[in-house]
């Protein structure tokens, strides 16, 4: 085989066979295949697609690429939840305790942020003395014992991706279905887990613009995981401003220990954040064993849903998902204490009110621009290198459809970079639309699309 004649095959539109696609996928990742190869391939399958059959080839292809870990060991349907990534997005530090508190195993693996969105390791991270580096052996011990681990993916996990990644990241061949599409699956794939549900997000701070693009991603995975034999479903939710009041890190893990400590309806956790925790719950306990036995077998979809519904919002309101959020932290090398005690945790040196300049209300805002206004006061990264500020961010006080008056306080910078302020603040003031009419505001929850 020679790669020369598989991008002229791509180049005229032609069907590549998974022999073809595990040649490209294998060679490039040991060095046979040279980048210039490599990019004119990929140019030619953003230009002509891949079919569903030459999409699952490119994912196998990919998450075979290196080690596959094997959590057979782990009784039941092991669970994981993976979301394509915006702003403000704490999800799974709220999830994760809660599904374990109900017995049902959450084996997860996370990435870092990177431009305007952040990642759920920067965040655990930030906790003192939390790793997130840990090995294969002790992630699956975790699993079993306290019943949700979640660890940063290691370089030998579907590294062909990581390899292809940084070559479409340089040749403007990212946004393509079948590409993003099976990056993301090769990943969860060789990650272990039976059941994976996805949070495409949809909006200005995320990958998928609108909601058409979202559920085009969504099918295709969903159809990836249904030809490589795993429960994959999906939800489509909204990413046009920032989930929570929070961007950042530490700041993020208080918001998300914070939902734990005072349930889902309290005032002091924010709604739309509260909603997807509640949904991407709900959505994992019907993809888990918890209804396996017999005597449910006569229970209603709704009846199940709402079921479901009732043993996630028990979960938090006795206590026991934050009983559960120790245990995690513990296990993984942290100081548990910080979910009692949040002065624990890195706190900025300068602290710094932003008020607004204008009445009205808020119509829109350009929510990448608030994860690069937050990344300026230290909380993301640029390159991949980069060192990040565990204790900078943004407090966001307001949403969109609220009113907001001259003068009154808008949002918290945190930082300890007393010159980033200026720049963060201007970036963060007109990344916000005012309007003088108030706007009905989105539902957080757009679709959810099950696996028949
Ligand atoms: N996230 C990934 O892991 N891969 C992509 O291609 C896009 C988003």
């Amino acid at each position: 085989m020679r790669m020369y004649d598989i991008i002229d095959k791509k180049k005229y539109k032609k069907k590549l066979s998974d022999e073809e696609i595990s040649f490209v996928v294998e060679g490039y990742t040991k060095g046979s295949i040279p980048d210039y190869q490599m990019a004119a391939f990929l140019m030619a399958v953003w230009c002509n697609g891949m079919d569903e059959e030459e999409t699952l080839s490119l994912t196998m292809a990919m998450a075979h690429s290196g080690d596959m870990l094997d959590l057979s060991m782990i009784p039941g349907t092991k669970v994981d939840k993976h979301s394509t990534g915006g702003v403000g997005d704490k999800t799974t530090l709220s999830v994760g305790p809660i599904i374990a508190s109900l017995g049902i195993p959450m084996a997860k693996m996370s990435g870092r942020g990177l431009g305007h969105t952040g990642g759920t390791i920067d965040k655990l991270d930030s906790i003192p003395g939390f790793s997130s580096d840990i090995s294969d052996e002790r992630f699956i011990e975790i699993v079993k014992t306290v019943g949700f681990c979640d660890a940063a993916q290691t370089k030998d996990l579907a590294p062909a991706d990581k390899k292809i990644y940084a070559l479409r990241d340089v040749t403007a061949t990212v946004d393509d279905y079948s590409l993003i599409a099976s990056s993301i699956m090769s990943k969860k794939i060789a990650s272990g887990a039976d059941a994976i549900l996805l949070d495409v997000k949809c909006g200005n701070g995320a990958f998928m613009q609108d909601r058409e693009s979202a559920l085009k991603l969504a099918e295709c995975m969903m159809n990836i995981g249904k030809l490589a034999g795993r429960k994959v479903n999906c939800m489509i939710t909204d990413m046009n401003e920032p989930l929570g009041k929070t961007v950042g890190n530490s700041i993020e893990v208080i918001e998300a220990i914070d939902l734990l400590k005072y349930g889902f309806d309290s005032h002091k956790v924010d709604k739309r954040y509260s909603d997807i925790v509640l949904y991407v719950c709900r959505e994992l306990v019907l993809m888990s064993d918890v209804f396996k036995d017999e005597k449910y077998n006569d229970m209603t979809e709704e009846e199940r849903m709402n079921e479901a519904e009732i043993l996630v919002r028990g979960a938090v309101d006795s206590g026991r998902a934050l009983e559960k959020m120790k245990e995690f932290i513990a296990a993984e090398g942290g100081d548990s204490n910080v979910v009692n005690d949040e002065s624990l945790l890195p706190e900025a040196e300068f602290k710094y009110e932003v008020t607004f300049d204008r009445d009205g209300f808020l119509e829109g805002v350009d929510t990448k621009e608030v994860g690069m206004a937050s990344l300026i006061l230290g909380a993301g990264r640029l390159k991949k290198e980069d060192d990040i500020d565990p204790a900078a961010g943004i407090r966001l006080l307001k949403h969109l459809g609220d009113e907001v008056k001259r003068g009154e306080t808008f949002a918290y910078l945190y930082t300890n970079k007393k010159e980033s302020i200026e720049e963060a603040k201007q970036r963060l003031l007109k990344a916000y639309r005012v309007s003088k009419e108030s706007n009905s505001t989105k539902n957080v929850i757009i679709d959810i699309l099950r696996q028949q």
